[in-house]
């Protein structure tokens, strides 16, 4: 079995503004379609109880450009309550084009430019942070728990479940086939940052109930889900179950 081993991507390190960066955003749409990430969160969410409020507020943690979430409110639009969503990224990369057509599916978009380990602090402790007091019906993160290991993912899954009633979290699947995979993504056009990072991320996945495991107690309050999905991706789920706990 592969042992999980947490390193740097490259794209972390590029400015937002540099090209090779953008072009390795852009690669990570078809890694998406690749890993058919868009309709296993459209699945997920159809799922979730209606909010009490009428709206659902829903953070993304390591958003990047906001455009996965742009095709689940796509398809979601038509029969979902408005939708207030923050795209929390370190970097703000998502433009005005992509907001207005969020708009158009009836969710409003606010973009913060925070490191997502100083949101955690704030929302487990006392640290002031713009979004710290707000409280989420639904956190996403996708190919983004993985940049984090020990204590750090063990915090943001705490802020998590201090601050939300529910989180889906899909990240790449710590395997072969993943792994074989990762070597591919030249196929599909890659660029040199994101075939490298591709490998790294395999390698920095997870597997079996490895985020479960780290999900702060009293666990019966929630509903744990965790499993591969195809040949690439890792599922994990939390559900509250226990309304206002
Ligand atoms: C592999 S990309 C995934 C982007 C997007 N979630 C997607 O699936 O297309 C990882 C994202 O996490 C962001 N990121 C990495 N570390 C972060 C941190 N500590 N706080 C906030 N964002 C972070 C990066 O800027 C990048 O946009």
């Amino acid at each position: 079995m592969l042992r999980r081993r947490v390193e740097p991507e490259a794209l972390d390190g590029l400015a937002a503004d540099d090209p090779v960066a953008e072009h390795s955003r852009r690669d990570l749409r078809r890694v998406h379609r690749c890993m058919g990430t868009r309709s296993l969160l459209v699945r997920e969410m159809r799922r979730l109880p209606a909010p009490a409020t009428g709206s659902m507020r829903i953070l993304e943690l390591g958003a990047g450009d906001g455009s996965l979430l742009l095709g689940v409110a796509r398809d979601l639009a038509p029969s979902w309550p408005p939708v207030d969503l923050t795209l929390l990224d370190r970097i703000a990369v998502v433009d005005a084009r992509t907001v207005a057509r969020y708009g158009r599916c009836g969710w409003t978009v606010t973009s913060s430019a925070e490191d997502a380990l100083d949101w955690a602090r704030a929302a487990t402790g006392s640290r002031g942070s713009p979004d710290a007091a707000r409280r989420w019906d639904l956190v996403v993160a996708n190919l983004f728990l993985h940049h984090f290991d020990g204590p750090e993912l063990a915090l943001l899954l705490a802020a998590v479940a201090a601050s939300s009633d529910g989180l889906m979290a899909c990240e790449p699947r710590r395997g072969w086939r993943a792994l074989a995979g990762s070597h591919l993504v030249g196929a599909i056009g890659a660029n040199a940052v994101t075939r490298g990072d591709a490998v790294l991320s395999v390698r920095a996945g997870f597997r079996e109930r490895e985020l479960t495991a780290l999900w702060p107690a009293p666990r019966s309050r929630w509903r744990l889900r965790e499993h591969a999905v195809g040949a690439f991706s890792h599922f994990f789920g939390a559900t509250r179950v226990e309304a206002n706990a």
